[in-house]
């Protein structure tokens, strides 16, 4: 049997590391949506509550949603919720296995994100070509400890806020 990969993201980062303002993302790129939806279709994802929140179509369709809350009354529509992040990773693979899926992706926020990078093996990252304002951050990630698999800019599109990369790293 092939394994299922864990993966951290898809991450859409700026270079100051910000991912977030507001409860929502402080961009508009299409593109890099466009991507997400590729990148994950199929899989389970598992996301913390305030990104589930901050969906604007609940769930992510052709997806398991998977919200991690420590709020046993948390009861979102459409999704599966789950009160520890290994349970959640668990009840995933199990979850891909079923749908034939190879990756389970963890997508956000801050906190799953870290989580996530540390038992990861791939990244899917976008970096954002701009400083930009906003409230929530990912930690530097060490790249010394990743092997970039493929990277491709793209110049701010029509529907892109800036030009942005997206890249896929393995763990080394
Ligand atoms: N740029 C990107 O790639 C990207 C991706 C995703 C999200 N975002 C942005 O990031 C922001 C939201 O992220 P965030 O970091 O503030 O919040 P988040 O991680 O989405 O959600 C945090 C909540 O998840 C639950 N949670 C987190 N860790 C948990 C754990 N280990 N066990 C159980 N429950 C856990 C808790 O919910 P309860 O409070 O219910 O207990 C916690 O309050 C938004 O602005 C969003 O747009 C950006």
């Amino acid at each position: 049997m092939l394994p299922i990969t864990l993966t951290a993201g898809p991450i859409a980062r700026a270079r100051n590391g910000v991912i977030g303002k507001d409860g929502g993302l402080p961009w508009r790129l299409k593109t890099d949506l466009a991507n997400f939806r590729a990148v994950t279709m199929g899989k389970p994802v598992i996301m913390g509550r305030k990104t589930w929140e901050s969906l604007p179509k609940k769930p992510l369709v052709g997806r398991t949603n998977i919200v991690l809350s420590r709020d046993g009354s948390f009861e979102p529509k459409g999704a599966l919720v789950c009160e520890d992040f290994t349970e959640a990773v668990a009840i995933a693979r199990e979850q891909a296995e079923e749908d034939g899926a190879r990756e389970v992706c963890v997508i956000g926020g801050a906190s799953l994100f870290e989580l996530a990078l540390a038992k990861a093996g791939r990244i899917y990252l976008t970096d954002v070509d701009a400083d930009i304002e906003g409230d929530t951050h990912l930690s530097p990630i060490d790249e010394t400890r990743w092997t970039e698999v493929s990277a491709k800019a793209y110049p701010a599109g029509e529907g892109d806020d800036y030009p942005f990369t997206i890249r896929v790293l393995e763990r080394r």
